[in-house]
């Protein structure tokens, strides 16, 4: 009897001692042992780290040389890095007379112009791009401090191509800034094809594609 009892407080001893020691442990964040571990920790290397793959022992490697950035969207146009024309009073003639809307005359492209339109420009260009925006408008009750633009069916911009449109958005304009890093190019060429619906907007184009999608669109 005397000994099973010390038996018992032996091992109730061994087992609290046991339990006691178990959860002693030197980091507190450490979840203790883990079951099949191999999932928890990624073995990609971290940008800074060092990697003994490379011979220079890192595992940001330099780009090979003469690579030049580019950055194509969907339908694999350029956007701002590889921009051909210059941003400079040649570089923008040059533009003008060169650049050619890519896209086909889908109303589709007309449609998301107009969407992207209503989002990037109706502020100081209005709905009508008769440059009577709510910017503008505010603006102009206090002074007009160069941002009203003129209207799109305007003598001076009625008659500019498709190529200047662009151009305008790749670069800025004066008090207008740039939309390349905004808008790619394929969203551009939307919004210009819908800009010359309001260059002509009583339906007197002299191109018959842009008063057919004019139609379209409504
Ligand atoms: C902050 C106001 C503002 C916004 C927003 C704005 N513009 Fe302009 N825009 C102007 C002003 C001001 C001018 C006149 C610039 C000049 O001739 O000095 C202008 C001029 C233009 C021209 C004429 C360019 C030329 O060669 O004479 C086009 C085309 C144009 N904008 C298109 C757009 C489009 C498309 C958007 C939207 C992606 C847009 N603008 C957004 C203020 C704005």
């Amino acid at each position: 009897m005397k000994r099973n009892l010390r038996f018992s407080y032996a091992f109730v001893l061994a087992f609290t001692a046991t339990g006691l020691f178990s959860c002693i442990q030197t980091d507190p964040n450490s979840p203790g042992y883990e079951y099949m571990p191999d999932m928890y920790y990624s073995i990609a290397y971290r940008p800074g780290e060092a990697n003994p793959n490379y011979a220079d022992g890192k595992t940001n490697q330099p780009p090979v040389d003469g690579t030049v950035a580019q950055s194509h969207d969907s339908l694999g146009m350029i956007n701002f890095s590889s921009f051909p024309y210059a941003n400079s009073p040649e570089g923008r003639e040059k533009a003008i007379a060169e650049l050619k809307n890519p896209l086909g005359q889908s109303a589709y492209h007309l449609d998301e112009g107009k969407r992207l339109y209503n989002v990037y420009c109706i502020a100081c260009h209005g709905k009508e791009g008769k440059g009577d925006g709510p910017v503008v408008k505010v603006l102009l009750a206090k002074d007009n401090y160069g941002l009203q633009p003129p209207a799109y069916s305007s003598d001076q911009l009625k008659g500019i191509s498709e190529g200047q449109i662009f151009y305008a958005m790749h670069f800025g304009k004066g008090n207008m800034g740039s939309y390349a890093s905004q808008l790619s190019a394929v969203e551009r060429w939307q919004i210009t094809r819908f800009v010359q619906t309001l260059q002509n907007p009583v339906g007197g184009s002299d191109s018959t594609a842009t008063a057919a999608d004019t139609t379209a669109s409504k």
